[in-house]
């Protein structure tokens, strides 16, 4: 059997991992996989984090088996972070996943145990292990419009002309905050203009959160979502807590699902549960219990969020100053999205080649669709890419 195997296609943002660090010029600078790193290059544990870890050592009494949907005090505490008082709780059912991925996929398994006819409408681009779940599943996708390759900014026109194919019952994915690769993001009024078009065509949002807090601010990256909570019946949300409390190897995230009325949650949940079951039956607990006890305890609280808004302001400041550098070596306002693009991610707008010639001649690691991270760079890191940027693009 396992000889019939055929090799499966790799995964470019981990196919890059690997190519860095095989790399052995000292000079090199990784802008690849979405890890934030300070500017010593490390990805830090955050203080907040630590300090809730050397308390569960002492208070921790047993490893025992949570339940199937995990610690219910994890998911009333990441409910409140996502969704503030936006919906009423015995409308929300929610399940502990390992990390945003694993809430993703069971998401994509829940639209398709609900609605095997449902097309799940995905953002061009979008993070590709979306379609790569999806392509796994054999579920039923469509692309709607996003990003404007030539401005580098959202094409909202393309897109909700796009979406004025949805039909009833279809599952439009968005991604709350940050989006992942571009770093284009719509504006209040257009996520005003996307949650009524929705409820219009009687289509289901499905949120992937991933970034809440690294772009505008904790509550402003959640304003998106709980928009659309408050204004459509049904919907999904993947929320990660990977990036925002820094715990990505713990795989820490959590899957909600929202239902017309409180008398259809109790189904929900046990699907929830049911799906856990099935795919891998208790979730981790190490990383939620972290963030359940920092969201519960003032001053965990407040250290955390201190560190956030500091991870936060500091890839703001990266962004104006290589949108400035650019500006200076180019002597062209191109680069100007930069500093308006928010989160980890932006999509320069230079070509796969050029993406190429970047790695083989500067030691500089982009995804090829000119994906650069943020927090990959540092203050004397800048200036050496936006060198190698404007040298590239000169040919
Ligand atoms: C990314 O987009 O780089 C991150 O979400 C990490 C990953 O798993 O791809």
């Amino acid at each position: 059997m396992l000889e019939t195997l055929v090799p499966q296609p790799e995964d470019k943002i981990l196919k890059l991992m690997g190519m860095f660090k095989a790399d052995d010029r000292p000079n090199k600078i990784d802008l690849g996989v979405g890890v934030y790193k300070d500017a010593s290059g490390v990805t830090p544990i955050m203080g907040a984090v630590k300090a809730a870890e050397q308390q569960l050592w002492g208070a921790e009494t047993t490893k025992s088996y949570t339940g199937l949907a995990g610690d219910p005090g994890f998911s009333t505490a990441m409910r409140e972070l996502v969704l503030g008082d936006a919906v009423a709780s015995d409308r929300v059912a929610a399940a502990a996943t390992p990390g945003g991925t694993g809430a993703v996929r069971q998401a994509f398994e829940l639209i398709q145990m609900g609605n095997p006819e449902a097309t799940i409408w995905t953002s061009r681009p979008t993070w590709p292990n979306h379609l790569s779940m999806l392509k796994h599943l054999g579920a039923k996708t469509r692309e709607y419009a996003y990003f404007d390759t030539e401005t580098c900014a959202v094409e909202f026109d393309a897109m909700m002309a796009d979406l004025g194919a949805v039909a009833p019952g279809d599952v439009v994915l968005l991604h709350g905050c940050c989006h992942n690769p571009t770093g284009a993001n719509l504006n209040a009024a257009q996520w005003r203009a996307v949650a009524d078009h929705l409820v219009a065509k009687g289509a289901i949002p499905m949120i992937d959160i991933a970034y809440q807090g690294f772009g505008d601010g904790l509550e402003e990256d959640a304003s998106a979502t709980r928009l659309l909570a408050q204004t459509c019946p049904e919907m999904i949300i993947a929320a990660s807590c990977s990036k925002n409390f820094g715990i990505y190897r713990e795989r820490t995230g959590l899957l909600m699902a929202i239902s017309p009325s409180a008398g259809a949650t109790g189904v929900a949940q046990g699907t929830l549960s049911h799906l856990n079951r099935q795919n891998f039956s208790f979730p981790p607990d190490h990383g939620a219990r972290l963030v359940t006890m920092i969201l519960n305890d003032d001053t965990l609280r407040g250290q955390w969020q201190d560190e956030l808004e500091a991870m936060r302001t500091g890839m703001l400041t990266l962004r104006k100053q290589l949108s400035d550098e650019l500006r200076a070596r180019t002597g062209s306002d191109r680069f100007g999205f930069i500093a308006e693009h928010r989160g980890m991610f932006s999509r320069i707008g230079v070509t796969p080649e050029q993406v190429d010639q970047l790695r083989e001649k500067h030691a500089v690691y982009a995804v090829g669709d000119s994906r650069i991270n943020i927090a990959g760079m540092n203050a004397e890191t800048v200036p050496v890419l936006a060198e190698a940027v404007a040298e590239v693009i000169k040919g």
